[in-house]
């Protein structure tokens, strides 16, 4: 059996598995308060957003649907390419319903608008957006999440979900890779 420490691979933790409850639980509760008659369809973008996305659903107190769509932007590098590809679209109509985009981080954000415009031509009753961090001076476009976690500057993180070539997905906190692990 191979073991790996991943865990080697990281050059700090920014964002604890501590900071992330606690921060989680806050949105959590945020949403169940803003969102609490409208029944929201949590739109999951999968896979980087899927522990957030379980963590930040479990903790709201109001009435929800389950939806996830999955997109690719990267490939397995750590560079984003601007390419919106849908590898798998939600199962649900979304018309009328009040939705939520749940995504894992913004970079230079043309997931997040590629998206919030997709769904706009879907005719929703309302449409929002939460990331767990943003990059702030990444950005290439117009885009301001709703909601958000954390703000960080221009490092390539992996934990909790986020991943490099799909791994490090499942470490409990979100930390800085070292550069020589995808250089
Ligand atoms: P854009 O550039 O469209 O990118 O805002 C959003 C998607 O890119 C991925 N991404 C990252 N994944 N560590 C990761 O593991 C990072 O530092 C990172 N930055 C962007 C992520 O999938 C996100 O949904
Ligand atoms: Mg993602």
């Amino acid at each position: 059996m191979r073991i790996t420490n991943e865990q080697n691979d990281i050059a700090e933790v920014l964002f604890s598995q501590e900071m992330i409850k606690k921060r989680v639980d806050e949105l959590a509760a945020q949403l169940t308060v803003d969102y609490e008659q409208k029944d929201p369809l949590m739109v999951c973008v999968l896979k980087g957003a899927s522990f957030f996305y379980a963590d930040l659903c479990r903790s709201m107190k109001c009435r929800l649907f389950m939806d996830f769509i999955a997109v690719s932007s990267y490939g397995t590098s750590a560079r984003s390419t601007g390419v919106v590809k849908i590898i798998k679209d939600l199962d649900k109509n979304i018309t009328d319903k009040h939705v939520i985009i749940v995504e894992d981080i913004i970079d230079s954000g043309l997931t997040l608008k590629y998206l919030t415009e997709l769904f706009h031509a879907r005719k929703p009753a309302s449409i929002k957006t939460i990331c767990l961090v943003d990059k702030i001076n990444k950005h290439q476009c117009e885009i301001k999440p709703d909601y958000c976690g954390f703000t960080m500057g221009d490092h390539f993180v992996v934990g909790y979900g986020l991943d490099y070539s799909d791994f490090y997905r499942n470490l409990p906190y979100i930390g800085i890779l070292k550069p020589e692990t995808y250089e």
